[in-house]
């Protein structure tokens, strides 16, 4: 068994290697002068069973992910499993127009072309998983970051939607502390709105999880809630840390602290998915 990584996933391919125990294979992954992408796996793969690990995430990423994938199957392969820790693409999971693409879907197809099977972490909408016509396992991150949170000792864990409720759930229960849910209203792309909700957090140490930050919008609203409603310390931590639009410093000035993931490799992965990746694998 032999690991391909991709650039975007360097640094979790190299955990994962160590926890499975098995080799990285020596990439090559490069610019020509006019931005296209050049591959190259300076390895032989014949006979081998291949791990690529590549988040589709920003765009050139999947470019670089179909090549690593074609370069691989240019070898007589025993097996060919693709992880993709962040799935990029995921919040476009239906038609909101008529005339748009389920961009969801699209990747979903273009990624089994060439594997043979596909795991990736915290996907947006689980729905999606049926979209592979390969076998797909969906693996949380949920567990890891319980285990990170349970060193700050927090009172309670707060989904700021009713959707992330079942990750609160999972980290509360690693943590083995209270959870509760804030009701939230996207008023569009990067504007949202929280319910008034009453929740007990008055004094208390407050942990906020969910699957995607991206604009930060979403924590900003949730923290300022919880922050009028008494709460002493504010934590958010996530799985998927995009980080769009300088959010992470922005976070950093409202939060005591901002925790990912590595499935997006950036200064806030203080945890790493490789421990459930490699068991799922
Ligand atoms: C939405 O359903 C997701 O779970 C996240 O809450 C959302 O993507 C966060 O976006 P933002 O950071 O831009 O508010």
């Amino acid at each position: 068994m032999i690991i391909v990584s991709g650039s975007a996933s360097k640094s979790l391919s190299k955990t994962l290697a160590h926890e499975m125990g098995v080799k990285l294979a020596n990439v090559e992954s490069r610019r020509f002068p006019d931005d296209e992408c050049y591959v190259r796996i300076h390895d032989n793969l014949d006979g081998e069973e291949v791990i690529v690990v590549q988040t589709s995430y920003p765009d050139e990423k999947i470019i670089e992910l179909f090549l690593l994938q074609d370069a691989v199957r240019e070898f007589k392969v025993e097996k060919l499993v693709t992880v993709i820790p962040y799935y990029g693409y995921a919040r476009q999971d239906k038609k909101f127009n008529e005339g748009e693409p389920i961009s969801a879907k699209t990747l979903a197809r273009l990624i089994s072309l060439s594997s043979d099977s596909l795991f990736t972490v915290d996907i947006h909408e689980e729905k999606i998983m049926d979209w592979f016509d390969i076998p797909s396992k969906n693996i949380s991150g949920m567990p890891q970051l319980g285990v990170y949170l349970k060193n700050l000792e927090p009172d309670i864990i707060i989904a700021p939607d009713k959707g992330a409720q079942d990750l609160a759930k999972i980290v509360a229960e690693v943590v083995d502390c209270d959870w509760d849910y804030l009701e939230k209203i996207r008023i569009d792309g990067e504007n949202v709105e929280m319910k008034a909700k009453n929740l007990s957090v008055s004094g208390k140490k407050v942990a906020i999880v969910d699957d995607i930050i991206a604009t930060g919008g979403t924590i900003v609203r949730a923290t300022e809630h919880l922050r009028s409603q008494g709460a002493k310390e504010v934590y958010a931590a996530c799985t998927h840390g995009l980080f769009a639009k300088n959010a992470l410093p922005r976070l950093q000035g409202v939060c005591h602290e901002v925790i990912s993931t590595d499935t997006i490799e950036n200064e806030a992965s203080v945890v790493s998915v490789a421990k459930e990746v490699a068991k799922a694998l």
